[in-house]
């Protein structure tokens, strides 16, 4: 049910509360990493205190967050539980892509000269083996569909881009983009991190083929959890070429592990190898609990709202230049914006306890669920004051 702009503050002022961090300081830097939450903090206390008190060997409590996140991802992101497999970062599903596809000398990867280098290394290292890269010029930090469908060549075999770029939170259009390869028969890989968990998605209706993202970031989880979705049309085309006794279907039992002619798992969880960040796992369900219960349209929603204010600012001051998208279809979380001295002001931000990044001669404002209109205020008052002051 759509909630109007009253009652999602009213929820969001609670959920604020569950991250203590925000009394400290006015922290607008989720792009980077979210501060911890206490239901989070809960679960790993928890995974902590049985290792340390009890000796039981719980199996069954041990896996059923796997379980359990599995299925909230699948809700969360609209594709079925058996697409998902629940992995370390973003890294591992996009190597999936790269060494899955079984590529052949000649055969060409397209990319795009603005992804983050996680989106980037695991392709280069495909050109030892006769694989070609070829890189889209970007404009303005952007690309366009059109850039694709001219670079879409008929040896061009898997196409891979951010949902969202990491340093000006351009947002790509999946629908489009995953049409166009769809047609030509081109594999589509997505590094979803800077978009999984802040704006709302669902993958079955995209043309996408895998999506990989690491769960620190928007998703709110510790570092070391992430999931990659691999959809059912395209499971096929994906090749184990490293395999594990986790990725084989032990039914829940560990008792006669000797067996080796057990099957591996149906769907993306063959590819879940060998032993799991049971921890991480635990708090990444917590956290998306918070995320389902508030609902990832209100979030998105709330998002764009606090960062229409500081447009507004930025717009109207002489000395800040928004680097970032305005287009709503092109809007996501974050917020880049630069001046003649971008890192005096990176730093004064820093002195006054108001957390944000600098990325590629811009200040990344990346704020989430668990801010407020407040914690922009305060930001356009120091900026304010900076720019009186002159940049020095
Ligand atoms: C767009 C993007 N992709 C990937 C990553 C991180 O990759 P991984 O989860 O593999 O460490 C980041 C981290 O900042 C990112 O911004």
């Amino acid at each position: 049910m759509a909630l109007d702009d009253k009652q999602i503050e009213s929820k969001l002022k609670d959920a604020r509360g569950l991250f203590p961090l925000l009394s400290e300081y006015t922290f607008l830097n989720c792009a980077s990493r979210p501060p911890l939450g206490i239901p989070i903090r809960k679960r790993l206390d928890e995974f902590y205190d049985n290792m340390m008190h009890i000796a039981v060997d719980d199996i069954e409590a041990l896996f059923a967050p796997i379980e359990s996140s599995r299925q909230k991802l699948a809700l969360l992101f609209g594709c079925q539980p058996a697409e998902i497999a629940i992995t370390t970062n973003t890294s591992y599903g996009i190597n999936l892509a790269a060494w899955g596809l079984g590529l052949k000398p000649g055969d060409t990867v397209l990319l795009i000269d603005i992804e983050f280098p996680a989106n980037i290394y695991p392709f280069l290292k495909l050109k030892e083996t006769g694989v070609n890269i070829k890189f889209v010029k970007s404009h303005n930090g952007q690309f366009d569909v059109s850039d694709i469908e001219l670079a879409l060549t008929p040896d061009v075999k898997l196409f891979s881009t951010s949902w969202v770029q990491f340093f000006n939170g351009a947002r790509n259009d999946l629908e489009a983009l995953g049409q166009l390869c769809s047609e030509r028969e081109v594999f589509f890989s997505v590094d979803g991190i800077q978009g999984a968990g802040a704006i709302a998605l669902n993958l079955s209706q995209t043309g996408v083929d895998l999506f990989s993202a690491g769960a620190e970031k928007w998703l709110l989880a510790p570092c070391g959890v992430g999931f990659t979705y691999l959809a059912n049309r395209s499971d096929h085309l994906i090749k184990n070429h490293y395999a594990g006794w986790l990725g084989v279907d032990w039914g829940g039992v560990f008792t006669s592990l000797l067996d080796y002619t057990r099957k591996f798992k149906n769907g993306a969880a063959r590819f879940e190898i060998g032993t799991y960040p049971y921890q991480e796992i635990w708090g990444f369900e917590a956290a998306l609990d918070i995320i389902l219960e508030i609902g990832i349209d209100n979030i998105s929603h709330h998002n764009i709202k606090l960062l229409d204010l500081l447009i507004g600012y930025l717009k109207d001051s002489g000395s800040y230049r928004i680097v970032s998208p305005l287009e709503m279809a092109r809007r996501s979380s974050i917020l880049s914006f630069t001046c003649d001295n971008p890192e005096h002001v990176y730093k004064q931000l820093n002195d006054n306890r108001i957390v944000t990044s600098y990325r590629e001669g811009a200040i990344r404002v990346s704020p989430h669920f668990y801010n407020n209109l407040d914690d922009i205020e305060l930001l356009i008052e120091v900026l304010r004051k900076i720019e009186n002051e002159g940049f020095r």
